[in-house]
């Protein structure tokens, strides 16, 4: 039957979705997928019925399409959809959520403090600095490609991070900052079936993987294999799988982490249930070292839609 890729949406990350959207529609119909376009942003959810959709493949970034909502709506119209169900989505999209997700199962995520707008002091501001130490992290708790996010450097420019953040999200999370590899790691698969691929090392442009390094320079260097030693990845794969459990993800999602320099320990930073199909993404590049073509990779995630 049609398939319905769902792009766009109203987030902030919708140019990105379109990216990602118009990739996955492309390397359907070449495997003779019936496979179109649909933006929520433009029309109506009911029309996947009338316009006879038996699936979606959601290739939605952030809110309304990554958190749980259009996930949710599916669920009512009894269409199948690709990758988590309502609650790991809207549990995923928060991280500060997935932090207490992770720590109930004592798995390792940086040390963080949560503000609310409207709800802070700018002594309580000034005293996250004692607690986390600087450089730190001050980023929406519901966002994604980096929008917002602020790497503090010194005590001063923190009320300019936090007003930044909360211009995007009523939850502010600042966050202990980990100096060492940043790395990825995408699952592919549900339950039992759940795989690691290959861990993906990103090293950015003086250490900055930001909106624009991650989709519109060419200057950010993917290492993949990521030339960390080999029981070091695989222990962050084991650590990613755990996540995707924990969070009760399905399909598909892949999980941000960063080593520390000096312990060599991984700590999980968010993990994104549908992450970036684009050209500078990340899970077909893992997907291609591992032996599985852009194409292939779109297949494998169609086939996860269930209701
Ligand atoms: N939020 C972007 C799309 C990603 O994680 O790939
Ligand atoms: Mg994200």
């Amino acid at each position: 039957g049609k398939v319905a890729v769902l792009m766009g949406g109203r987030s902030a990350e919708r140019e990105i979705s379109l990216m990602s959207g118009s990739g996955v529609v492309q390397a359907l119909r070449s495997q003779g997928i019936d496979a179109h376009a649909f933006d929520p942003a433009e029309r109506d959810l009911g029309e996947l019925k009338t316009g006879g959709f038996a699936r979606c493949f959601i290739a939605l970034h952030g809110r309304f399409g990554e958190d749980g909502t259009v996930q949710g709506a599916l669920e009512l119209l009894g269409i199948p959809y690709t990758g988590s169900g309502v609650m790991a989505s809207s549990m995923a999209i928060d991280k500060v959520m997935t932090k207490r997700l992770l720590l109930s199962e004592s798995l390792p995520t940086p040390r963080y403090v949560l503000l609310r707008r409207g709800g802070y002091s700018p002594e309580q501001v000034d005293a996250i600095v004692d607690t986390l130490g600087l450089p730190l992290i001050v980023k929406p708790a519901r966002e994604g490609s980096s929008l917002g996010l602020s790497k503090v450097l010194e005590r001063a420019e923190m009320a300019k991070a936090v007003a930044l953040a909360e211009k995007m999200d009523a939850d502010i999370l600042c966050e202990q900052f980990i100096s060492g590899d940043e790395v990825t790691c995408p699952v592919l698969g549900t339950g039992e079936q759940a795989r690691a691929l290959p861990v993906i090392r990103i090293v950015a442009p003086e250490g900055n993987y930001d909106y624009q390094n991650k989709y519109f320079t060419d200057t950010t260097q993917y290492l993949v294999p990521c030339g960390l030693p080999a029981g070091e990845e695989a222990a962050i794969q084991q650590l990613v799988l755990q996540a995707f459990r924990t969070l009760n993800c399905r399909g598909w999602a892949r999980a941000d982490v960063m080593i520390d320099q000096a312990t060599r320990k991984p700590y999980l930073l968010e993990i994104n249930t549908s992450p970036g199909m684009t050209g500078h993404s990340l899970v077909p590049m893992s997907a291609r070292a591992a032996g599985i073509s852009y194409e292939a990779l779109c297949v494998e995630v169609l086939k996860t839609a269930v209701l």
